[in-house]
C-alpha cells in the first residue's frame, strides 16, 4: 500500500444497485447527504441525535435520561446510564413475537447441500433452553462463560443465552490451541465452558472437545462443560463435569425470561493481542455496543428487513460478534453461519452459497479475496450473484487489485464495495463509505461513521495534523457508544494502552493518511501488532512462545508484507550455547519451532519463515532493532538508515546472509 499515490486514485460512483434498487438509501444519494447526517451526529445536538437513534433502534426495558457521560482520560465512559436493555431480547424476542417463522439464521454446513434455516421462533426456544441450562449450573449476572465452539448455529445461541441472563461470554476462536484456551478461561475465571464434540472445516474434523479437555487440565475453576453433539463421533468424557447440551436442555423449560440489565452491565469479553505478550480481555457493555452494532448494519450495510446477511468471519473475532450475531439480529434480518472454507470443496463455494441463499450482503477479509483471485475467475464466472447489493471487506487494508476483482467479478459493477475499518476495541465500524452516498476509492476506508470524529496526530508531538495530504497516527476525539469500557480486571492497562498515549484521544494503534479529498487511508499498525490474514497477533506473543522452547535463547518476530496473507510472521531465533543442536539438520529444528508456536498460540500464528542466527541486531542498551530485520526482509537492506546505536555492526551481514540464503 505504501507506494500508492493516494491523490491519483479515481473515484468510483455510487453503484447502480444503490441508486436503482427498490429502496431509497437511508443516507444518499450523494456526499452532501452524508455530510448533513454526519454534521447532525457530531454537532452541538449530537446527544439529542444519539438519544433518538437509541430509542428508535432498541427496545429499552427502562428508559434512559442521560445520553453519555465520562471521558477517555478519566476512564469512566458510560452511555445511557439509567437505561435498562437486554441484548438477547432485542436480537431475538422482538422479532420472534412479530413473526416466529421468519428466518433468523441460515446455517450452511461444511458439506455443500447441507443447510438449514433456523427461524426466530426456534432460536428463541433454543436460546431460552440454554439460558435455563446455564442458570441451573449457577450462572447469572456478571458471571463469565467461555465458548469454544465450531461454526454452528448453536454457537450463536450460546452468545445470546449468556446475554439473556446477564452472563458475559468469552468466545475463544476454535483455531486457538489448548494452552491459549486455558489462559483465557483462567483469566476470566469461567466456571462453565460451552463446547462441542467436534467441528468440521473444509472436509476435515477438528477435535474441539479433545482440545478443550487438554486446556481444562489447567483450569481448576471449571465446574461444568456443556457439550454440543455436532458430529456424533465418540469423544473423551469426564464424569460429573461434562454434560450433553441436548440432555441438559431436555430438563428445562423452553422459555426463559430475559434478565433486567443496565445498559452499562457487561455483555462480553473478547481477548485480543496487543503490544505485550499477554492477550487483553476487551470488555464491552450492553446498550452502547448493541446500538453501534445495529446502527452500522443499518447505515453502512444499508440493511432492509428481508435482507440476508452473509458475514464470513469466524464467530471468535469481533467481526463475527458484531456482524454475524448482534448487528444483523438486532435488525431482525437473516444471518449466515458458514461452517466451511472459501475453497471447499472448490473455490466456487462462496459464490454457490450466495446463490443458494440469495444473500444480499457478502462480508469478508481481503486475504480470502486475494486467494480466490489467484485461483482464477472461472470459479466465480458461473455464479449468478445478482442478489448482492453490498460487498464489504474488513480486517486489513484491501489492495486495489483485490478491490477491483470484487467489483468486476463479484459485484459486476452493480454492487457497492465497502471497505470497513474497525477494531475489537471500537466494537463496531468507525470508518467506512456509506454505500448510497460516498463515492469510493479502492483501498480507502474513506470517511468516519456517524457520530465519529477523528484526527491524525503527529506521533512525536501529539499535535493534530490539519488539512489534506497528511500522515499520522489515527485517533478518535469523542466517545461513541460501542467503544469498549475496559480490559477485564485490568482497567489501568486499558487506560495505559488506549487513553494515555495521547491524552484526550482514543489511540487506535494504526497509522493513516488523509488525501486531498479528505479520504482516509489506513496504513497499518504503528505498534507491535501484526495482521496475518486478518488475524491479529502480537509479535511479543509469538516471541514468548518461541522462547519457551528449551534451546531458544532469544527471538525477534516481525511482520513482513505478504502477497496472500497481507502480512506474514518472520522469526529470527538465536540458540543457547549449551543447546545440543545439529547444524546440518536446521530444517528439523525449524519444524519443531513452528510446532511450538502452533501449540502455544494456534495454527493461524504459524511463522512463514524462521531464521536461526548467531546474533540479533541490538542497541547498546540491549533493545532488539527489529527495524533492521524488517528492512532486510523487504529487500531494502541497502537503506538501513542510522545504525549508530547498533552494538555489533557485524550482525547486519549475519542477518542479510541468512535471509538471502533462505529466500
Ligand atoms: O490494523 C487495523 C486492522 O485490524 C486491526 C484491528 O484488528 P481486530 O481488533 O482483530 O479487528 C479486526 C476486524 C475489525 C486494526 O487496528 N484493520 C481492520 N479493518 C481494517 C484494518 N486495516 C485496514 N483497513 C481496514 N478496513
Amino acid at each position: 500500500m505504501s507506494n500508492v499515490d493516494y491523490d491519483a486514485v479515481a473515484l468510483h460512483p455510487v453503484p447502480p444497485r444503490m441508486i436503482n434498487g427498490t429502496e431509497v438509501p437511508f443516507i444518499g444519494p450523494n456526499l452532501e447527504a452524508y455530510q448533513k447526517a454526519h454534521a447532525e451526529s457530531v454537532g452541538e445536538n449530537a446527544d439529542k441525535w444519539w438519544a433518538k437513534m437509541a430509542r428508535e433502534t432498541l427496545h429499552w426495558d427502562r428508559p434512559f435520561q442521560t445520553v453519555r457521560t465520562g471521558s477517555f482520560e478519566n476512564g469512566d465512559i458510560a452511555w445511557f446510564p439509567e437505561g435498562y436493555v437486554n441484548a438477547c431480547y432485542n436480537c431475538v424476542d422482538r422479532w420472534a413475537f412479530q413473526d416466529p417463522n421468519k428466518t433468523a439464521i441460515i446455517y450452511e454446513a461444511d458439506e455443500p447441500g447441507q443447510h438449514k434455516n433456523i427461524s426466530y421462533g426456534e432460536l428463541l426456544r433454543e436460546v431460552s433452553r440454554l439460558a435455563n441450562v446455564l442458570k441451573s449450573h449457577g450462572i447469572g449476572k456478571g458471571d463469565t462463560v467461555t465458548v469454544y465452539m465450531p461454526m454452528t448455529w448453536q454457537a450463536v445461541a450460546a452468545f445470546l443465552a449468556c446475554a439473556r441472563i446477564g452472563a458475559l461470554h468469552s468466545v475463544v476462536f476454535a483455531g486457538f490451541s489448548s494452552e491459549s484456551l486455558a489462559d483465557r478461561i483462567n483469566d476470566c475465571k469461567s466456571r462453565v465452558v460451552l463446547t462441542a464434540d467436534e467441528g468440521r472445516r473444509g472436509g476435515k474434523i477438528i477435535n474441539i472437545k479433545a482440545l478443550a479437555d487438554k486446556a481444562l487440565e489447567k483450569c481448576p475453576n471449571v465446574e461444568a462443560v456443556i457439550v454440543l453433539q455436532h458430529t456424533g463421533n465418540p469423544v473423551g468424557w469426564v464424569e460429573g463435569r461434562d454434560k450433553w447440551w441436548h440432555e441438559e436442555s431436555a430438563k428445562v423449560p423452553n422459555y426463559c425470561p430475559p434478565a433486567l440489565l443496565n445498559s452499562e452491565d457487561g455483555l462480553f469479553i473478547l481477548y485480543t493481542s496487543g503490544s505485550t505478550g499477554k492477550p487483553k480481555g476487551i470488555m464491552h457493555t450492553i446498550g452502547g455496543y448493541l446500538l453501534g452494532a445495529a446502527m452500522t448494519i443499518k447505515y453502512v450495510f444499508e440493511v432492509h428487513p428481508d435482507d440476508k446477511f452473509g458475514c464470513m468471519a469466524d464467530l471468535g473475532w469481533i467481526t463475527g460478534h458484531t456482524y454475524l450475531v448482534y448487528g444483523p439480529l438486532a435488525n431482525g434480518v437473516a444471518t449466515l453461519v458458514f461452517e466451511s472454507t472459501p475453497v471447499y470443496p472448490t473455490p466456487a463455494r462462496f459464490w454457490e452459497t450466495i446463490d443458494t441463499h440469495k444473500l444480499t450482503h457478502f462480508y469478508t477479509a481481503p486475504t480470502a479475496v486475494r486467494l480466490l483471485r489467484r485461483l482464477g475467475e472461472q470459479h466465480v464466472a458461473k455464479a449468478d450473484l445478482s442478489s448482492l447489493r453490498i460487498i464489504a471487506s474488513v480486517g486489513e487494508p484491501i489492495n486495489p487489485e483485490a478491490w477491483h476483482w470484487l467489483n468486476d467479478h463479484v459485484g459486476r459493477k452493480q454492487a457497492a464495495i465497502v471497505d470497513t475499518f474497525f477494531q475489537t476495541e471500537t466494537g463496531s465500524i468507525v470508518l467506512s463509505p456509506i454505500p448510497g452516498a460516498i463515492e469510493t476509492k479502492p483501498g480507502s476506508a474513506t470517511v468516519p461513521f456517524l457520530g465519529m470524529t477523528y484526527a491524525l496526530l503527529d506521533p512525536t508531538t501529539g499535535k493534530e495534523l490539519e488539512g489534506p495530504g497528511v500522515e499520522g497516527v489515527l485517533v478518535f476525539k469523542n466517545t461513541w457508544p460501542s467503544i469498549a469500557r475496559s480490559v477485564w480486571k485490568d482497567h489501568n492497562r486499558w487506560l495505559d494502552v488506549y487513553m494515555r498515549p495521547y491524552p484526550g484521544y482514543f489511540f487506535t494503534g494504526d497509522g493513516a493518511v488523509r488525501d486531498k479529498d479528505g479520504y482516509i487511508w489506513i496504513k497499518g499498525r504503528v505498534d507491535d501488532v501484526i495482521n496475518v490474514s486478518g488475524h491479529r497477533l502480537s509479535t511479543a506473543e509469538i516471541e514468548s512462545a518461541l522462547i519457551l522452547y528449551p534451546g531458544v535463547a532469544e527471538a525477534a518476530v516481525i511482520g513482513a508484507n505478504d502477497e496472500l496473507t497481507g502480512q506474514a510472521v518472520h522469526a529470527f531465533v538465536t540458540l543457547k550455547a549449551e543447546f545440543n543442536y545439529d547444524p546440518t539438520n536446521e530444517s528439523g529444528l525449524i519444524k519443531e519451532l513452528v510446532l511450538q508456536v502452533r501449540k502455544v498460540i494456534g495454527p493461524f500464528a504459524t511463522p512463514k519463515k524462521i531464521y536461526i542466527v548467531s546474533d540479533l541486531p541490538k542497541t547498546r542498551s540491549g533493545k532488539i532493532m527489529r527495524r533492521i530485520m524488517r528492512k532486510v526482509i523487504a529487500g531494502e537492506g541497502d537503506q538501513l538508515g542510522d545504525l549508530s546505536t547498533l552494538a555489533e555492526p557485524g550482525v547486519v551481514s549475519v542477518i542479510k546472509d541468512k535471509v538471502a540464503a533462505m529466500s
